[in-house]
């Protein structure tokens, strides 16, 4: 068990969302942080910590900036070694790099190795807890979680199922799939600080009878997340509706299904009708922007503000590997230049509330994780203001925190990222 430790820097937290009311006064900035064994005890002044743990470690950050870790609500931890392939727009892109790679994971040696490569990647990134899929293989389940509860980490991941429209040796079948799905959620969920997610891929790789499968085992566990893409691009939405020809639009295809709920997310949610934005709200789904990927795949621009606006659960995520970048800094640098290209520039505040509580929000996890206060799990990173040449000057000569923030937001990787904590431990 780790003791006490107090961190002093520049302490953000979040005392309301920034995306209501102005932005910057979302924000708390406290001198020092105490974390007592695996949780977060108290935020303050650096003497009212010394006073209530006089026996604790202290370490010095300087003009550092402590956050609550990075969660990342929408990844593929099997795509960490095809990340940046080049040249294809999402069909083509999934035959031609994706699946193949997804076959090595029916071999637990490789589905090891990625998930230990991809966790010792993302939290050199700051990156502490991420909703993944995984793929056919109950063995890259196995993997993964098995990996997390190694390092303590927050982490939800599920079975990817698919069973039509992907080949051969990527497919399951609608009973296979709820078989399998069922007793790795059975083994799993709930674990130290493990959930599992239902996870049919989308619905061109499911037939109506799997997407059933799936309904009814999250109609029995309720308390799991449901996790899948929507409407991404409007190839895969013309798609959708050859397959599906008496579905109303794409989400009618999982709500018909028993797979629209509070506890569903839905990745990429760029091109929707009307309808479907009410329904999402209706039922307070997870809608999860993944920026890097939505240039780098030629998707489209979410509409954050539009999005927002109307009340809707928002989270973050890299989609590694159709996103370009482990970072959520760079994800929040893309979520900023798809918000100007759509007019409407996000504060720092808000692109970090976002990376951090919109995204835990979003997996129904925020008083666990995503925000600095006390009873929260010690989940946390340790920015450097000034981790490049090129930052460093820039921020050198800001007038306020939020100014010297943006440029670390814009142009920071893994090298701005100084300290990184999961669950009390320094990692
Ligand atoms: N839609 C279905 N599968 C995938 C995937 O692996 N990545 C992305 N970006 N979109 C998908
Ligand atoms: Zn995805």
């Amino acid at each position: 068990m780790t003791g006490k430790t107090i961190l002093r820097g520049q302490v953000l937290s979040f005392a309301r969302s920034p995306f209501e009311g102005a932005p910057a006064d979302a924000v708390q900035v406290d001198e020092a942080v105490l974390i007592d064994g695996s949780h977060i005890a108290a935020v303050g002044t650096l003497a009212a910590m010394r006073a209530a743990a006089p026996d604790a470690a202290e370490t010095n950050h300087g003009a550092h900036v402590i956050l609550a870790g990075f969660v990342d609500a929408h990844v593929h931890y099997p795509q960490t070694a095809m990340i940046a392939s080049w040249g294809k727009r999402l069909i083509d892109w999934l035959n031609t790099y994706t699946f193949p790679e997804e076959r090595k994971f029916a071999d637990p040696a490789y589905a090891s190795e990625i998930a230990a490569r991809y966790l010792d990647l993302t939290a050199a990134h700051g990156t502490t807890t991420m909703c993944s899929f995984c793929t056919i293989h109950p063995e890259s389940v196995e993997a993964f979680f098995s990996e997390a509860q190694a390092r303590g980490q927050r982490v939800v991941a599920g079975k990817t199922c698919m069973d039509r429209n992907a080949p051969e040796f990527l497919r399951d079948t609608a009973q296979s799939a709820y078989d399998q799905s069922r007793a790795l959620l059975q083994k799993w969920h709930g674990v130290d600080r493990i959930s599992y997610a239902i996870t049919p891929r989308f619905s061109p790789t499911s037939t109506p009878e799997q997407l059933d499968a799936m309904g009814a085992l999250w109609a029995e566990h309720p308390d799991c997340l449901m996790q899948t893409h929507l409407s991404e691009q409007t190839d895969e939405i013309e798609w959708v509706k050859g397959l599906y020809p008496e579905a109303r639009d794409y989400l009618d295809t999982y709500e018909q299904h028993g797979l629209l709920g509070g506890r569903g997310l839905y990745g990429h949610a760029i091109h929707l009708e009307k309808r479907e934005r009410d329904r999402l709200r209706e039922h307070g789904a997870g809608l999860i922007h993944c920026p890097t990927s939505n240039t780098f795949i030629g998707s489209g621009l979410f509409d954050m503000a539009g999005l927002m606006a109307e009340g809707q659960r928002i989270g973050l995520a890299t989609d590694t590997g159709g996103g370009s970048s482990f970072s959520m800094l760079r994800t929040m640098a893309a979520a900023y230049e798809i918000g100007q290209l759509r007019g409407v520039p996000l504060h720092a505040a808000q692109l970090i509330w976002l990376a951090t509580q919109g995204s835990a929000r979003a997996l129904r996890m925020d008083h666990q994780i995503g925000n600095i206060a006390p009873g929260m799990e010690a989940d946390l990173v340790v920015l450097d203001l000034a981790s490049t040449p090129a930052i460093a000057q820039r921020s050198a000569v800001a007038d306020d925190l939020w100014e010297a923030l943006f440029p670390t937001i814009m142009m920071g990787d893994d090298r701005a990222i100084a300290e990184v904590w999961i669950g009390g431990r320094r990692v």
